[in-house]
């Protein structure tokens, strides 16, 4: 039965500029800049981003009503966003971009001006927390306190000379080794003092999130860092009203696993293994070759299969599934990851079959889009009045942050019908629940 429409939620206009605050200047952070620059420029298109390529059905079928979500919801249009960057790298964006060797010349030169001007302010960086990088272009402090407060000092500086209305922050910098939630992450006093004390349970990334929470800035993380994900801030995001999110960028391989797994588990069809390895030679495979960088990594990847395939509820089909992740750094292959899948299912009376998939992707050039997607929904959720863990938006992310006490939602396609409906919630139109009996019953 169709629904009534809801109301629509106030959503405060978009005007004026968003001024995009990107943790790190590397592969990830260019590949996304020098990408919309080329879209503004009408020289590329947006390809991956839901926001601009996506068209959201609304009402019944035969109504044909089907605008494309940024002609849909009030988004910032691409036109109106502005960047800037930290890293201990001093590179210029352009020239990180090179090295990152991910974009051809055809995208860089033309917007060779544009990334020059963008050079990182000094980072918030620690190696203890990164051991594969050296960096010069850092800030100095009595304590980490006063390195975040000279953060909040950035994002001011930042909105003002840049003459934003609106800021957002994602963390695309490299992955941090692994921290678990401890007493100085469970109330904002304990994380302040923790601060203060050069607690190493503080990581650089847990500066910057605060940081921005501090100067009303939304914050999604695209790293399996802990960062956000802990109580303290999560409880300043919600006093504050505003939106955080996480974890990790689902690109590549756990992308392919969040579509293969949910097919398996609807045919009911049970697995024996799961063996999942990539050849990764950028900076951030050079990062996750550190041990303790890839626990952090391993265990966003692992989680995944546990929550789709419920081994709990299904114990004869999936209460016995061996799971593997590596990460391999091999310089030859740059961006250009290979990520291979070796699933060892079984069917009908328990015969074995297997599946492999050769994935040869580009990790930046899937995950831009999602960088570009997530800094203008986390800015129409903060102006939409949405705050503290925006669950619906679990779909750009490998191991998605949600409340405690509940399980994270994986399956891609749950994912997707969950940020559609919430945006058909936001502007009062009706959840599509593709009951569709209407269609051939009169009820
Ligand atoms: N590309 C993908 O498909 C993908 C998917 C999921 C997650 N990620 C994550 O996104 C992040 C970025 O990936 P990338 O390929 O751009 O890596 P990269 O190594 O090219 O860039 C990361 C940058 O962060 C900088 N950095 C490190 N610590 C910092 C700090 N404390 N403050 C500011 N900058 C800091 C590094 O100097 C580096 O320039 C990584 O954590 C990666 O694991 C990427």
């Amino acid at each position: 039965m169709p629904q009534p429409a809801a109301r629509a939620r106030e959503i405060a206009p978009a005007k004026g500029k968003l001024g995009v605050l990107l943790v790190g200047l590397g592969a990830v952070s260019t590949t996304f800049i020098a990408g919309v620059e080329n879209v503004r420029r009408g020289r590329a298109l947006p390809i991956g981003s839901l926001t601009q390529m996506s068209t959201i059905r609304l009402g019944r079928r035969p109504e044909k009503r089907a605008p494309k979500i940024k002609d849909f919801a009030p988004l910032a249009g691409l036109q109106d966003l502005v960047f800037t960057a930290w890293d201990p790298i001093p590179d210029d964006a352009y020239t990180a971009a090179k090295k990152a060797g991910v974009l051809e010349p055809h995208h860089l030169e033309p917007v060779a001006d544009f990334l020059k001007a963008i050079t990182p302010l000094p980072a918030a960086f620690d190696q203890y927390y990164v051991k594969r990088l050296h960096g010069t272009n850092v800030k100095r402090g009595k304590n980490k306190r006063e390195l975040a407060e000279q953060l909040r000092e950035d994002i001011r500086g930042f909105k003002k000379t840049a003459g934003c209305d609106r800021l957002v922050m994602v963390w695309c910098a490299s992955t941090e080794v692994f921290i678990t939630p401890g007493p100085a992450h469970q109330s904002l006093a304990a994380f302040e003092k923790a601060m203060e004390q050069n607690d190493p349970a503080i990581a650089p990334s847990m500066l910057y999130a605060w940081a921005a929470l501090m100067e009303g800035v939304p914050f999604a993380n695209g790293a399996p860092n802990l960062t956000v994900d802990v109580p303290a801030l999560e409880k300043l995001a919600e006093e504050r009203h505003l939106p955080i999110g996480g974890k990790d960028f689902k690109t590549g391989q756990t992308m392919m696993k969040t579509v293969l797994s949910p097919a398996f588990k609807a045919r009911m069809l049970g697995v024996a293994g799961w063996y999942s390895t990539n050849i990764l030679g950028n900076r951030d495979g050079e990062v996750l070759d550190d041990p303790e960088s890839f626990k952090t990594k391993e265990e966003s990847k692992l989680g995944v299969l546990e929550y789709i395939l419920q081994p709990e509820m299904y114990p004869e089909l999936y209460g016995n599934v061996f799971h593997k992740v590596r990460i391999n750094y091999y310089p030859p292959r740059g961006d250009n990851k290979e990520g291979w899948d070796n699933i060892d299912i079984f069917g009908w009376l328990g015969y074995p079959m297997q599946i492999k998939v050769d994935f040869l992707c580009r990790d930046s050039i899937l995950a831009a889009p999602l960088v570009l997607d997530l800094a203008l929904l986390f800015d129409l959720a903060h102006r939409a009045g949405l705050s503290g863990i925006q669950e619906w938006l679990s779909f750009y992310f490998k191991s998605p942050q949600v409340a405690t006490g509940l399980y994270p939602e994986h399956d891609l396609f749950i994912q997707h019908t969950k940020l559609k409906n919430t945006l058909r919630w936001m502007m009062g139109e009706e959840q599509i629940t593709h009951l569709g009996i209407e269609y051939y019953e009169k009820v």
